[in-house]
């Protein structure tokens, strides 16, 4: 399937690209495209463009040179790192303290995207979180619960990593928490209460989200006129994680 841009609108475009499993099966990836206040761009995520992908993303960015950063915002997505440093050599780089152990050819800033210092440095243009509770960074790769979201005001766009999924299968699919919650839910009381506090913001927030943009499997959650309200969606899957956080131990150790 070709890579698509979608035209958010206000400033915001979302690429949808090609991530095979094993060579085999494409999950799809993403980043967006973000106009500042400034009217400069941020990149949001690393996708290696190509043909006419790369080509309008030069065209909004004068060749480029105004994306001014770009933010890796999944301490486990890297494929695509190195690529898009090679594309847009200008831009500064931010990234998770695990994208500078496993990527260290990038030129990157200091500090990691995930610390709030950094979040303050683009609280013009975005809103970045970060979910409590849990292991930001686990020891087993294959947990991807955690990643730092990003809230676009102008354009009431919520772009997600696999904090959140969205599966397009009828009755068992739609919009979830990454399964793997219960692994990264930290072995110490009051994690899972942070959790649940802080999803339950995130359901707040999006009273004033119209777009969500989801990582992987190609296709975006239903949106727009007609659909179910984002926030419906994000309460929805907070209710499915309920009984993962109840069962949660309250102590450990
Ligand atoms: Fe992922």
């Amino acid at each position: 399937m070709a890579d698509q841009i979608v035209d958010i609108g206000d400033g915001f475009w979302n690429i949808r690209g090609s991530f095979r499993v094993g060579g085999l099966l494409d999950i799809g990836t993403h980043c967006s495209l973000v106009r500042r206040r400034s009217g400069g761009f941020l990149l949001l995520d690393a996708y290696t463009l190509t043909g006419p992908t790369l080509e309008r993303v030069r065209a909004l960015t004068d060749g480029g040179r105004a994306i001014e950063a770009v933010l890796h915002l999944h301490p486990f997505h890297t494929v695509h790192v190195d690529a898009v440093a090679a594309l847009f050599p200008d831009a500064r780089h931010y990234g998770t303290e695990r994208h500078h152990r496993k990527r260290d050819a990038v030129r990157w800033e200091r500090e990691p995207i995930e610390h709030p210092d950094t979040h303050a440095r683009f609280a013009d243009d975005l809103e970045l979180t970060v979910p409590p509770g849990v292991d930001f960074v686990p020891a087993n790769e294959g947990l991807h619960f955690a990643s730092v979201l990003a809230f676009h005001a102008a354009s009431r766009t919520l772009h997600v990593d696999d904090t959140l999924t969205y599966v397009s299968v009828p009755l068992v699919g739609g919009l979830a928490f990454h399964p793997t919650l219960a692994k990264v839910l930290q072995k110490r009381p009051g994690a899972a209460d942070e959790l649940r506090a802080w999803a339950e913001r995130l359901v707040a927030r999006c009273a004033d989200v119209d777009h969500l943009c989801t990582a992987h499997m190609r296709t975006l959650p239903p949106q727009g006129p007609g659909a179910m309200p984002i926030a419906a969606q994000v309460q929805r899957a907070l209710d499915k994680i309920d009984g993962t956080l109840k069962a949660h131990p309250r102590r450990h150790g």
